[in-house]
């Protein structure tokens, strides 16, 4: 006998089927047993009923300890009380280990413990749908750019070069000279960009942040369109496409985990582009007439990306940031860059950071000495310039910043299989 994905047992209604897959719960009411199996696909209730059931399958059950593996043959039955719409009247159960002690009770555990024990805790009804929901996202992302005449177009991970400032680098030992871990694909995916017109590139970057909150990883995945003969408000649109691309997809195919997660999906599904689109001086003075001491020049906190997430009801873009505190390869407009954020609502923060680069040779040369970067290092980056520069632009989005925001879920930790954090590099 085939074995059955318990996703799929609605299609043998009132068969017998063979399932396999780990004891979630398990609990008596008099002389019936429940027994609720997790394969990865679902949660099936089964039900050992006198009669029905093997004698053997009664003791068995009695040792069965939470994430026990095992096999279950049983008829299917529709249910409508349970999520799947389906239990399963329980013929056998075979065990092919019995697990005992398992450290992941129902009962409420502390975030500390949960991430010692994050091999485990991936199995959990709340992760489960978080990292399910992350892998839909994955895909839409890939099927958004290539439907869209993109390439992927895959940068290196290990740099000589920094992208984003040199203060949160990651460097390693490359033979006899540094290296460092990419923290964006962008300067390559420029190169991309004149090769192939339109280009994406999509792994993970690092940065070593000593921030701990609720929306920085070390190692994060970043996906990072580049396109040539763009400018900055087609950025902006891009990104206002892309968004509305993976919250139509999630809300079309993750309903369950959605359910699960407790996601307002009337909220979500509001978000829809394009946003509004504000500049830096405006956002100003939106933040200093809800009472925020902020400059001009300065960057936003996260207080002030809640604010103005506030402020719109959805997602926000903010462009033409000061130059002073944007990075060395912006395009310029007098002491502006010609920058977008697009800022979720919600409180999750800049989801999207991206703009026009700086396409003349010269000035480019200019800046990255301004930011004390070694010109011979970013010779190959300057070349683009001298050989058939045109203006082009492009962005990158955090996946993990985004799971959290269509999931609802908190923190970004919980969007990713293996967290990487300050003082978080186990398991
Ligand atoms: O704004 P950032 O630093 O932009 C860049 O890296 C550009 N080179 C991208 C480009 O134009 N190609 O980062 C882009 C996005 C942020 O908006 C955020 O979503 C995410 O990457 N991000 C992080 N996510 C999790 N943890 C961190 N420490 C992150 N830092 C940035
Ligand atoms: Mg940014």
């Amino acid at each position: 006998m085939t074995a059955v994905r318990i996703c799929d047992v609605g299609q043998s209604e009132g068969k017998e089927v063979l399932l396999q897959g780990w004891v979630q719960q398990k609990r008596s009411s008099g002389k019936i047993k429940f027994l609720v199996v997790r394969d990865g696909s679902a949660l099936i209730q089964g039900v050992l009923v006198a009669g029905e059931c093997s004698e053997e399958s009664f003791q068995l059950f009695e040792r069965l300890g939470q994430e026990s593996s095992i096999r279950v043959k049983g008829i299917v039955r529709k249910d409508a009380r349970s999520a799947l719409g389906y239990e399963l009247t329980v013929k056998s159960i075979e065990a092919l280990q019995i697990a005992e002690g398992y450290p992941i009770t129902p009962k409420e555990h502390g975030v500390e413990f949960l991430m010692e024990n994050r091999h485990l805790w991936i199995r959990s009804q709340r992760q489960w749908a978080a990292l399910r929901v992350r892998s839909e996202i994955m895909f839409v992302i890939q099927d958004f750019f290539r439907n869209d005449g993109f390439i992927r177009f895959d940068p290196p991970i290990l740099t000589p070069t920094s992208c984003e400032g040199t203060s949160t680098l990651f460097s390693t030992n490359y033979f006899d000279e540094k290296a460092f871990l990419t923290q964006s694909g962008q300067l390559y995916g420029e190169t991309g960009a004149f090769a192939f017109g339109k280009v994406y590139t999509f792994g993970p970057t690092f940065r070593a942040e000593k921030s701990k909150t609720r929306k920085h990883l070390t190692e994060f995945w970043m996906v990072e369109p580049e396109v040539a003969f763009a400018e900055l408000p087609d950025v902006m649109t891009l990104g206002d496409r892309l968004i509305s691309a993976i919250v139509t997809h999630v809300l079309k195919n993750c309903t369950a985990e959605l359910k699960i997660l407790e996601r307002d999906v009337v909220k979500l599904a509001r978000y829809q582009g394009p946003f509004p689109k504000i500049h830096y001086d405006e956002a100003i003075k939106i933040l200093q007439k809800r009472g925020f001491d902020v400059p001009w020049g300065e960057d936003f906190g996260a207080p002030h990306e809640q604010a103005l997430g506030e402020e719109f009801d959805g997602p926000v873009w903010i462009h033409h940031f000061p130059a002073q505190i944007k990075a060395f390869y912006f395009k310029q407009d007098g002491k502006y860059a010609l920058g977008a954020d697009l800022i979720a609502p919600e409180g999750y923060g800049e989801i999207i950071g991206g703009g026009q680069r700086e396409d003349s040779a010269e000035e480019l040369t200019k800046r990255v000495l301004e930011h004390g970067l070694n010109v011979a290092d970013y010779q190959w980056y300057i070349d683009l310039r001298k050989f058939g520069s045109v203006p082009h632009a492009g962005f990158g989005l955090g996946v993990e910043r985004t799971v959290a925001w269509m999931t609802g879920v908190e923190h970004v930790r919980e969007t990713i299989p293996f967290p990487r954090m300050l003082n978080h590099l186990r398991p």
